[in-house]
């Protein structure tokens, strides 16, 4: 086959998703503009007018906001801090992101899957998994927004009901959240930041997926009383964030970019979305189902009892990479063995349905 492989495994945009020439013109200006500032040390916490923004639009003082290098080292200086902090397992929805699960087991901490359906995860089981220990977890990891892996997005109703029971319980929680904004259709739901209150919640997201992945620009917003310890870690490693690429998103933003190139952004997403949800109904064997995300990057598949690590071997022969269902679960878990996570951020959507196609035949 000579064509380059079709890619359903990377959660990453395509090429043609990022704004390239109009970053290297904001670099080129803050660079001329600011080079005072932005090569030199400074604050942990970030470069200033961009950490401003994030607190204006959470409605938080700067103080409480920590910008990282991407959500990912965030997550690294979060789950060090709540489990210094409150040691104790860390629950997690079964699936889940899968980084941050190998950044857990590599500390050797215990990681409880909590269930999810088509709702998203389910607080009865929270409040159940809750009440079954005496003693507390150290924090719930959710992604409550077209999740990764899944695509699927928790109700109004449950988010209410978490709410409730995270109170109940005074149970940290690490809202990660960086798909809200690549919305499709319908109306945004009211983070859990913004239900809670900011007292047991920290809530991150991160400009990866509204500018650009190469950015390394993320963000946390981080409970009063936690903020100081957090923004100390990141001083501790790396003494300040590069202020560069910081200070180009800043300046992207100044220039009345964000929206429009969201807009866009939404745009191609949705019609690579809609191509892989029709490819899916044309051409998926009975027994087959899948999740229909109303934003974000990702598809999640049941695949009907078929052996989803064999399938991708046998997939990727033919040209069509993605990733199995058990790397989204608690290893030796067993979950995800019928499942896979297939990405329509990458790939045209002409790319998207001939993928698609090749892998149901496999199936079929
Ligand atoms: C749920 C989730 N959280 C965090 C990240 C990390 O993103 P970044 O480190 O690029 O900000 C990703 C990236 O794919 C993600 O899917």
């Amino acid at each position: 086959m000579s064509e380059s492989p079709i890619s359903f495994a990377r959660g990453a945009p395509a090429p043609e998703l990022v704004p390239a020439q109009e970053l290297a013109d904001c670099a080129h200006a803050v660079a001329q503009r600011d080079g005072d500032r932005v090569f030199a040390y400074g604050p942990g916490g970030g470069y200033g007018p961009l950490r401003d923004w994030v607190a204006k639009r959470h409605g938080v003082p700067a103080e409480r906001v920590v910008l990282t290098v991407g959500g990912l080292q965030g997550f690294v200086f979060y789950a060090a801090e709540q489990l210094a902090r409150a040691p104790g397992r860390v629950l997690v929805e079964a699936p889940s992101y899968d980084r941050p699960l190998k950044i857990l087991a590599r500390e050797g901490v215990e990681i409880v899957p909590l269930e999810m359906d088509d709702e998203g995860l389910d607080p009865d089981a929270l409040d159940a998994e809750l009440e079954s220990r005496s003693e507390k977890p150290s924090f719930l990891y959710t992604i409550p927004t077209f999740q990764n892996p899944s695509g699927r997005t928790l109700s109004a109703d449950r988010r209410a009901r978490l709410v409730e029971v995270v109170r109940e319980h005074g149970l940290a929680v690490l809202e990660d959240d960086p798909y809200g904004l690549v919305r499709f259709e319908g109306d945004p739901e009211s983070s859990l930041l913004e239900l809670e209150g900011g007292d047991l919640v920290t809530y991150t997201s991160s400009f990866s997926k509204t500018v650009a992945p190469g950015v390394r620009s993320g963000y946390f917003v981080l409970p009063e009383a936690h903020a100081p310890a957090f923004e100390e870690r990141a001083v501790s490693t790396y003494i300040s964030p590069p202020f560069l690429p910081q200070a180009v998103v800043a300046e992207f933003i100044a220039r009345g970019n964000f929206e429009p190139n969201l807009a866009r952004v939404r745009s191609e997403l949705r019609a690579r979305r809609d191509a892989m949800l029709t490819a899916l109904d044309a051409s998926a064997p009975d027994g087959v189902s899948w999740s229909h995300p109303a934003g974000g990057y990702f598809v999640w598949l049941e695949l009907d009892g078929a052996d989803a690590t064999a399938l991708a071997a046998d997939a990727e022969r033919e040209g069509v990479a993605f990733v199995p269902g058990p790397g989204f679960f608690a290893a030796d878990s067993g979950g995800g063995a019928a499942s896979a996570r297939f990405a329509y951020s990458y790939e045209t959507p002409e790319r998207i349905t001939a993928g698609v196609e090749r892998v149901m035949q496999l199936l079929g």
